[in-house]
């Protein structure tokens, strides 16, 4: 069966780069019109081109997710050029380390704000419209298994995509009646470019770290992008507040802990 999403408009947010990038390709290939949100300019205007050279449809929408009065304009830039909203990806997130005993005030606010509470913002903009409109829809949240284990120096941000987890299930069940499903994704080591500027830094963590999964490799964002297809489609229409673990087996085994 193929995925078609021709009726479809799919907001991305943090579509610039990335995860996001591979998520606005994946959804324009299969015929959704995309809103490609980054707070960088020319990472937004960039996918938005790359999918409109490939026969796509998309926009790009240049925003800061953490105001709520921007979140609002995605919202009316998506409905002046499409006039409608049934899929939103939340892919933004800031992996901060830092030890609970010194860290600041500021970096666990800007942890929260930036994993946990823009979530919140976008997917109330949204799914006013949704409601409004009386389609279906669907919701999905980007976490990471950060927020179902923990690791030293990590309390904001694993404090966050944990409560990402638990976000997304209050919300699943809050608008099912509305058919909104509300779903999410969490990420083990992705070859992401952030992640891929550490590797630059630090070459010998590459080889260690493919060894520690249990598929043997990195994750790619494709990968990502691949389960966003599946919960963005109806082929998930009875699925809602779940997190799909993307992360070759690494969760669920004991190579993590034995080091490979
Ligand atoms: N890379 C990994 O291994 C990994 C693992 C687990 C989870 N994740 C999660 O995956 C998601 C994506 O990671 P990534 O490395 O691809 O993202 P990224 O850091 O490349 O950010 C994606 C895009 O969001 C944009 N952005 C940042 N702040 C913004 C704001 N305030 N408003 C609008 N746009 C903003 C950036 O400009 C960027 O283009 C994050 O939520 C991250 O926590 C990543």
């Amino acid at each position: 069966m193929e995925i078609d999403l021709s009726d479809r408009v799919a907001v991305v947010a943090g579509g610039g780069r990335g995860i996001g990038r591979s998520s606005s390709l994946i959804l324009a290939q299969a015929g959704a019109s995309v809103v490609v949100v980054d707070i960088e300019a020319e990472r937004a205007n960039a996918v938005a081109t790359e999918i409109g050279d490939s026969g796509g449809r998309a926009i790009p929408v240049i925003a800061d997710v953490r105001e709520s009065r921007q979140v609002e304009s995605i919202v009316q830039a998506a409905l002046g050029e499409y006039g409608q909203i049934d899929i939103l990806v939340n892919i933004i997130g800031l992996a901060s380390w830092a030890p609970a005993l010194d860290m600041s005030e500021e970096l666990w606010d800007a942890d929260l704000v930036l994993n946990l509470k823009y979530v919140w913002l976008c997917s109330r903009a949204v799914a006013r419209v949704m409601v409004e409109q009386g389609r279906k829809g669907s919701i999905i949240n980007i976490c990471s298994i950060s927020g179902m284990t923990a690791a030293p120096s990590h309390a904001a941000y694993g404090s966050a995509k944990a409560g990402l987890v638990g976000l997304t299930r209050s919300l699943a069940v809050e608008w099912a009646r509305d058919y909104i499903r509300v779903n999410a994704i969490a990420p083990g080591s992705m070859k992401t470019p952030r992640i891929m500027d550490m590797i630059k830094a630090a070459p010998e963590i590459e080889e260690a770290q493919a060894n520690r999964v249990p598929l043997g490799r990195w994750g790619t964002t494709e990968d990502v992008a691949g389960a966003v297809l599946f919960l963005a489609s109806d082929l998930s229409d009875y699925v809602t507040g779940q997190t799909i673990v993307v992360d070759g087996g690494f969760l669920i085994s004991q190579l993590a802990m034995l080091g490979g």
